[in-house]
């Protein structure tokens, strides 16, 4: 197969574990057959140093004309004091919205080699933790009217969602059950919010069409709370763009590290954007210490989703899970007392295993 792809490596830590997820693509293409090509695009910081702002129509454009985007991480403390409309972050959300991608998949799957990365009790985690976020990605209150009062003393931020974003972002969701557990969560806060009642009277509709799926309904601070205490009672989580940004951070540390947490943003077709959900850890850039594997899993993810390609997906998967067996540890998920390697050593143990 012929692929495509954009490269959006951004600020921080985001070229160091690129690098590593390219050099995962490319050992998959060569053992399997494809041929890959790369553009790479400016986006975030990066592309504010160089034309004043976080996302040019040109780098959109080269997204949109990929068949698939890998992007690494935006934003830092550089950019701290540009004002909000022009932050790092925007070209985040710039590509979300501008591509489309309202469908959001994070897995959190808890490796047995790293239940004592973990911070909850081994009695907790023992029977495994395998659960999915799905999050809305492009409306909410992240994409509604915001601003301040003439006198500044005021701001708001305004949460709407309309009936057919929601049914199509459950759509995904019971789809995605179908395939695990058949259990989908709606996390919500429908005893306070109106859009939370709307998605609730919208899911339930849409569940008519899934009825080998089972469907409940938690709310989020509930929901954060019983993601620590019992976390295999999770299998698919469906909720809306900022629950979701929030609970996929809460989710990644049951796994042990942020810096293991790949992610999809999709939508209807065979496009998607694929990304770690860690930031761009700036204290820690350029040092060879960042871990790639979210990066590396979001690669597998992009064979999976954009490609089609399991057996390539699954190539890449098993050999994260034999690295992690064998023992290969970057720092942030190292024991006290065990060796941590470097990112580019990560990444060379994880190829190697490949093929
Ligand atoms: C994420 C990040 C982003 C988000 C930020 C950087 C805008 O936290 O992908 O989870 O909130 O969606
Ligand atoms: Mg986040």
């Amino acid at each position: 197969m012929e692929m495509h792809i954009a490269l959006v490596p951004g600020d921080g830590i985001g070229p160091d574990i690129v690098k590593e997820a390219v050099k995962t693509i490319d050992k998959v293409a060569k053992v399997y057959g494809h041929t890959v090509s790369y553009r790479e695009v400016d986006a975030g910081g990066v592309s504010i140093d160089k034309y004043k702002v976080p996302l040019t129509e040109d780098a959109l454009q080269t997204a949109a004309e990929s068949d698939a985007v890998l992007l690494g991480a935006v934003g830092g403390p550089k950019w701290d004091h540009v004002p909000g409309n022009l932050r790092p972050e925007k070209a985040l959300l710039g590509l979300r919205s501008g591509l489309g991608l309202f469908c959001n998949l994070r897995p959190a799957v808890i490796y047995p080699e790293l239940s004592d990365a973990s911070p909850l009790k081994p009695s907790v985690i023992s029977e495994g933790v395998d659960l999915l976020v799905v999050r809305e990605l492009t409306g909410g209150i992240y994409f509604g009217e915001k601003g301040r009062s003439n006198d500044g003393k005021s701001a708001y931020d305004v949460m709407r969602y309309s009936v057919p974003e929601i049914e199509r972002i459950a759509r995904k969701a019971f789809e995605a059950a179908r395939i695990r557990k058949k259990r989908v969560t709606v996390v919500d806060k429908a005893n306070v919010l109106e859009t939370s009642r709307l998605w609730r009277e919208t899911v339930s509709e849409i569940a008519r069409e899934y009825d080998d799926i089972s469907l409940d309904f938690m709310y989020v601070d509930n929901a954060s709370m019983q993601l620590v205490r019992d976390p295999k009672h999770f299998d698919v989580l469906l909720t809306e763009n900022m629950f979701g940004d929030i609970l996929s951070d809460e989710a990644s540390m049951i796994t042990g590290s942020i810096g293991m947490l790949a992610s999809a943003s999709l939508r209807d077709d065979k496009f998607g954007m694929y990304e770690p959900i860690h930031g761009s850890a700036p204290d820690i850039a350029g040092k060879n210490i960042a871990n790639p594997i979210a990066t590396i899993l979001s690669a597998a993810m992009m064979f999976r989703y954009s490609f089609s390609l399991e057996d390539e997906a699954k190539a890449i998967e098993n050999a994260v899970a034999s690295a992690l067996s064998d023992g290969i540890r970057t720092r942030d998920i190292a024991a006290e007392g065990e060796k941590a390697i470097g990112t580019t050593e990560c990444g060379d143990e994880i190829i190697r295993r490949i093929g």
